[in-house]
């Protein structure tokens, strides 16, 4: 067995137990009296590294609770658990795989062994081909079935097939052509396909079917009204449809059964899981968007954090703190949720991709051995871009009874400078953070002549907890960095409650149960049905009334 065996439970280790005496601490005092204590807090908790700043000084810690955290990763065997993951050990034990999206960015020439074969140069021949493909598209050069050049690419996919080119078109526009329309399909909902094609011409239109098992309900009923659309559209002609269709996937036997010539097909592997697979060829779309160049700058920005993750001492290595700064509120503190709130627009998508990637991942209630968890596991991800969170639920987060740690994520410099909007924008960010952290007493806001009546509920507690992400400006290699950041967090989070972050058998069931009910919904003859009684009923009236 490849996995590092723990030398005890995690309950029981050492350092576990001195972070719950440590946590006391932190009742007798807050956040302005750590700061009031040393005025260089705001300096010394800091750390720049490939590229990235984190101011992470408002947090609830002193150097003996980073000490503890630190050994906590330890005794949990982290610096093993991260070795065997870039060594390609099958760390995804329940499905018997390696967990190797690192490979993805890893430099050409250089070498990752699994089986026997070089994936690194898998990898690049992939790249290339890509790379020949986007030219291709972009250029003109490839032609529709009637002779027109492509104008139009509609990504077909869900779950990681989705949500990271769609984050990574959005977050990356900037960079993109302006003279191609990209729209991105997802939902089994018609709306989502009939919305994003009724504009379009079928003529300059190009389908990427991107699904790593290509057995998704989702995207193969979307692929096939796709197919259907197509047709119509060109008076179907069954040729038209390898002129149209491209697939992403590593089931090419299925891909080949759907129709799509596998010549059209761009190929990755199991070892790459869906939420850790933008940087794959599921990333088609983006080059195709972007370019080859921009995607190798991706790339690149990808491999700096892997390499700083890799390499950096814990007490410096982001992913690491940001890590157990998570499992220090999330088991100590008692925090459900972690809010990601980007200051810019382009990173509007960002909160919604980080959903897949961290509670795929670490929504786990066993241990890698199969036994029960005895502590909760990954808390809930969500957020909105700044500024308009504050005008929605920042209230709840200033305000309210629950404790939710924040990260912002923000840039020295815009990429649509525009008067004063970036230095307002800016100012949010620092305000938001402080505002968070110091609050405002009674006194201060009986100072402003507000009436005794009105004091409590003027007051700010504060002590509530963020980090602060900066980078200079939002480049597709910033982005490379920002997702690694969070891959690696999460893979430090998963690490130390010991639970494989890298399967999701939690979305199996409800798969099985809708594939019954379908035929149900569909019979033309009255079904039996013997489920719970309210789904029968549901069924029934959906029968009645959906004629
Ligand atoms: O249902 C969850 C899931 O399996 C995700 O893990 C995955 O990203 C998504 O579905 C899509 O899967 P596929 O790429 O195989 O269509």
């Amino acid at each position: 067995m490849p996995m590092t065996s723990l030398s005890s439970p995690l309950i029981e280790r050492t350092s576990w137990k001195k972070l719950l005496i440590h946590r006391k601490i932190f009742d007798q005092t807050n956040l302005k009296e750590l700061f009031h204590q040393d005025p260089e807090r705001g300096t010394k908790w800091t750390l720049q590294s490939a590229g990235l700043f984190l101011d992470y000084s408002k947090n609830h810690l002193t150097e003996e609770t980073i000490k503890l955290l630190l050994s906590l990763a330890d005794e949990s065997g982290l610096r093993d658990r991260i070795d065997e993951m870039f060594r390609g050990e099958r760390i995804n034990t329940s499905e018997n795989r390696s967990v190797l999206h690192v490979a993805l960015r890893t430099p050409k020439g250089e070498k990752i062994m699994v089986d026997g074969e070089d994936v690194v140069a898998q990898v690049h021949a992939v790249l290339e081909r890509m790379a020949r493909f986007s030219h291709s598209i972009r250029s003109g050069e490839w032609r529709g079935h009637s002779g027109k050049p492509i104008k139009n690419i509609i990504n077909i996919g869900i779950g990681g097939s989705d949500l990271g080119p769609v984050m990574a078109y959005e977050a990356l526009r900037h960079y993109s052509d302006r003279f191609m329309t990209f729209r991105f399909i997802s939902n089994v909902d018609a709306t989502d396909f009939v919305e994003a094609t009724r504009d379009l011409d079928p003529a300059e239109t190009l389908f990427i079917v991107a699904s790593k098992t290509f057995g998704t309900l989702e995207t193969l009923t979307n692929a096939h009204s796709a197919r259907d659309w197509l047709l119509q559209g060109l008076g179907g002609d069954q040729r038209a449809v390898a002129k149209h269709f491209v697939a992403v996937s590593t089931n090419a036997p299925k891909v080949a059964a759907f129709g799509i010539d596998t010549a059209n097909m761009f190929g990755f592997w199991d070892w790459v899981g869906g939420r850790y697979s933008m940087d794959s060829a599921i990333g088609l779309s983006t080059m195709i968007a972007i370019g080859a160049d921009h995607f190798y700058q991706l790339l690149a920005g990808f491999h700096e954090m892997d390499e700083h993750f890799k390499n950096a001492p814990f007490e410096a290595n982001m992913p690491v703190l940001l890590g157990l700064l998570s499992i220090w509120y999330n088991n100590f503190f008692g925090a459900q949720t972690v809010a990601i709130l980007p200051y810019e627009q382009y990173l509007k998508r960002f909160p919604a991709y980080l959903q897949q990637l961290t509670m795929e991942s670490n929504g786990k209630h066993v241990t890698l051995h199969g036994e029960e968890v005895t502590v909760n596991t990954g808390p809930i991800y969500w957020g909105e871009p700044g500024t308009n969170g504050q005008h929605s639920f920042y209230q709840l987060i200033h305000q309210g009874t629950r404790f939710i740690p924040c990260d912002f994520i923000a840039f020295y410099k815009s990429l649509n400078p525009l008067g004063t909007h970036h230095d307002l924008l800016l100012s949010n960010v620092f305000a938001q953070a402080q505002a968070l952290a110091f609050g405002k007493t009674a006194q201060e806001v009986q100072a402003e002549g507000t009436p005794t009546s009105l004091l409590p509920h003027r007051v700010f507690k504060g002590n509530r907890p963020s980090n602060i992400l900066l980078a200079d400006v939002l480049t597709p290699s910033t982005l490379g960095k920002l997702v690694a950041l969070y891959e690696h967090n999460v893979f430090t989070q998963g690490a130390i409650w010991g639970i494989n972050s890298f399967d999701q058998w939690g979305v199996e069931l409800g798969k099985v149960l809708a594939q019954k009910i379908i035929p149900q919904l569909q019979s033309s003859s009255e079904p039996m049905l013997n489920h719970d009684s309210s789904t029968n009923h549901l069924i029934s009236l959906y029968r009645k009334n959906k004629i």
